[in-house]
């Protein structure tokens, strides 16, 4: 039985392809027991810290409901103006406080390697949820879950990456880790302004891993087997000129699909603002809103996981 090895989830480079199998396994049961309609007590007097200092819709109510499902609470902070942190409280010792309250603590932080510090000050689990413009790692769980249930394999496959790459934080973990796959191609397609960080492509050298990149987006999208579309990051732009003048530049419409593979799998970790047409949406292909629900499953796994690592029971979703 798979047991697992890291006390935080903070970054998608810290998971090896043996991991993934085992977690998707994991995920697998987590679907049975929500389609099923089971009642599960699995986290039972668990008890979730839900802190989120910068908004959020899916990942925070995917969490929350994950815990519910399996039996467990949450206590939730997504105010920053509720928090003693505006009071000047360091991250530090606004987690410490938390974590004697609660099990797990899952953060959503502005700054970049914010969920880092918070699990080095922490004995109890700690979930990155974003931090800042660095990652969004449960996110890309769940979109390589998504990528190995609409596409049937997690090899050989050519992913396109589109629009937001500088702050679309869910694009850079995703790169982290579809790398570990055989035969795996990147395209990336942004303005010059919006290309993947230095970091993520030095990563690639590294690795040896095939990519291009690319201003024209209606290039390459025949080779395409995943379409994965970010939304520009208005609120990260320094200089709101720059967003204004970017925010129509790309967006994909049935037109610009009608050169693509007919199985391509269009993603997106949502919200979307005006960057996929809604028309779109109709295509069987377009998985954003099944991706939406893996959400939960994923999220229901990596708590179950997470909290169960010191006593190990075998998993049953009895
Ligand atoms: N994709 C994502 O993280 O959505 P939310 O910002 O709504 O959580």
């Amino acid at each position: 039985m798979y047991k697992f090895p890291y006390k935080d989830i903070i970054s998608t480079k810290q998971f090896t392809r043996n991991d993934l199998e085992n977690i998707f396994s994991i995920v697998k049961e987590m679907e049975e027991i929500v389609k099923s309609a089971k009642v599960s007590r699995l986290l039972e007097w668990k008890i979730m810290w839900s802190l989120f200092y910068e908004p959020s819709t899916r990942t925070r109510l995917s969490f929350e409901s994950a815990m519910h499902k399996l039996g467990g609470d949450v206590l939730t902070v997504s105010d920053w103006s509720t928090s003693s942190l505006s009071k000047w409280e360091s991250l530090e010792d606004n987690a410490k406080i938390n974590s004697i309250y609660c099990d797990i603590l899952t953060i959503r932080h502005p700054e970049v390697w914010s969920a880092e510090k918070t699990a080095k000050s922490v004995s109890k689990p700690v979930i990155n949820a974003w931090d800042g413009a660095n990652q969004h790692p449960t996110q890309s769980l769940l979109d390589v879950y998504t990528i190995l249930k609409e596409n049937k394999r997690l090899d050989n496959l050519h992913i396109a990456i589109v629009w937001d790459l500088k702050y679309g934080r869910t694009t850079h973990s995703l790169v982290y880790l579809m790398w570990l796959f055989e035969n795996i191609t990147f395209t990336f397609i942004s303005p010059e302004e919006l290309k993947m960080p230095e970091k993520v492509i030095s990563f690639l050298d590294e690795k040896n891993i095939k990519y291009s990149k690319i201003n024209d987006y209606k290039q390459w999208i025949k080779d395409a087997d995943v379409l994965y579309v970010t939304r520009l990051q208005k609120e990260r732009f320094t200089d709101l000129s720059e967003y204004e003048r970017l925010k129509n530049d790309f967006i994909l419409t049935l037109d610009v699909l009608k050169n693509a593979k007919k199985d391509i799998t269009i993603m997106h970790p949502l919200p979307r603002v005006n960057e996929v047409s809604h028309d779109v949406d109709k295509l069987p292909n377009a998985a954003f809103f099944r991706q939406a629900e893996n959400w939960l499953y994923v999220r229901m796994a990596l708590l179950y996981l997470l909290l169960n690592q010191s006593e190990w029971k075998e998993f049953s979703s009895d």
